[in-house]
């Protein structure tokens, strides 16, 4: 058997192979962040793909933390409800369903990338004001944040513990926290964006702090079965920046805080950084981080043959891959992949 066709436990979860569904944002939900047929097409026809772990799009632990208005949330049970047929029939196909807990920080109350308008929302459009580390905005054209006090770090860290909760009630096999891309946990962990002067900022065992505390509440939510995902910026590209070496040490005490697999990709907090952008470029990232931290590791970053795939997890970079954009233009990139490979994926018997 391929190294890419082999299960993999995680606690109370097996994964059918090494195959995942990255997070995707889709700018399909509803006013409040419910997910529509939209989510159930979409996700759904990648599970029937064969992806064996599909992970929704970024979605919002809080209504504040949208990237933008029509962002997927999961904060109330209304959520629930929607996401249960989402879940039941990404389940249904054979595939673990996933949800990314989410918060944008700074670069919350955006305009999608297919609006006509760029920059923030103003409230006037239904938006509305960020929260971040401090109370510089990302750019000049985003809208500026407000800087969390202490009450509102735990009213954060609450808000994914309860997240969480839903995620489960709603059908959801696995969570996976969003740690990267310059959102509200990577501005806290990031030299960049926190300029903090109490607990949660100053050192690094300061600034990864909140990171650090929602994967410990998330763990506490979802109990000892449910998987835990992270996904991590693990370097910022940039000079004076976080880096692979800080995210070892991340990765380590998310890891101790209840944390099964990190997902590395990398960048997002500074709009300038000097990405060697190219086939398979975060995979040594996800690699450094398995080999020195000794962690399960997912790689992601433009990973799209099949070959490829399966060299990163044979050569022992990561454990799982997790595809993107490949999945946007061919969601049976799995079972042909698979196949191709040598491997005998089993078709839907209304495809088969
Ligand atoms: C993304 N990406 C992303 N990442 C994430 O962690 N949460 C998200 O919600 C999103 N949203 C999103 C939307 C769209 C349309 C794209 C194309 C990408 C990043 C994505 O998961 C992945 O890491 C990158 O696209 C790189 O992988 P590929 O596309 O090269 O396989």
């Amino acid at each position: 058997m391929t190294a890419l066709g082999q299960p993999l436990e995680l606690r109370g979860v097996t994964l059918p192979h090494r195959i995942a569904m990255s997070p995707m944002c889709q700018y399909s939900a509803g006013p409040d962040g419910l997910p529509t047929d939209w989510h159930l097409a979409h996700l759904g026809a990648r599970a029937v793909g064969g992806a064996g772990l599909v992970i929704t799009e970024a979605s919002a632990v809080l209504p504040e933390g949208r990237i933008s208005p029509r962002d997927a949330g999961i904060w109330s049970p209304a959520h629930v409800d929607a996401w249960r047929p989402v879940t039941a029939f990404v389940a249904a196909q054979g595939a673990v369903p996933a949800i990314q807990l989410a918060h944008a920080g700074f670069k919350a109350s955006t305009y999608w990338p297919f609006a006509q308008e760029r920059g923030g929302v103003p409230d006037a459009d239904g938006g509305w004001q960020p929260v971040a580390p401090g109370t510089e905005p990302f750019v000049p054209a985003y809208r500026t944040p407000r800087a969390l006090d202490e009450a509102g770090i735990h009213a954060v860290i609450a808000a994914f513990a309860q997240a969480a909760v839903y995620a489960v009630d709603a059908g959801f096999r696995a969570v996976e926290i969003h740690a990267a891309h310059g959102y509200l946990l990577h501005e806290f962990y990031s030299p960049l964006t926190n300029h903090r002067t109490d607990g949660w900022g100053g050192d690094r065992a300061g600034r990864t702090r909140l990171a650090v505390a929602v994967a410990t509440a998330v763990r506490d939510a979802v109990g000892p079965d449910v998987p835990v995902l992270a996904r991590v910026s693990a370097t910022d590209w940039t000079d004076g920046g976080w880096d692979v070496t800080d995210t070892v040490a991340l990765a380590r005490e998310l890891v101790t805080a209840g944390v099964d697999l990190i997902d590395c990709s990398s960048g997002g907090v500074v709009p300038q950084a000097d990405i060697p952008v190219g086939p398979g470029y975060q995979a040594p990232l996800a690699e450094q981080v398995r080999r020195d931290a000794g962690v399960l590791t997912g790689a992601v970053g433009l990973i799209t043959e099949p070959e490829q795939a399966e060299r990163i997890v044979a050569d022992g970079q990561a454990d799982l891959v997790l595809i993107g954009r490949e999945l946007l233009r061919d969601p049976y990139w799995p079972r042909r992949a698979l196949a191709k490979l040598g491997g005998q994926p089993h078709w839907p018997d209304q495809y088969a």
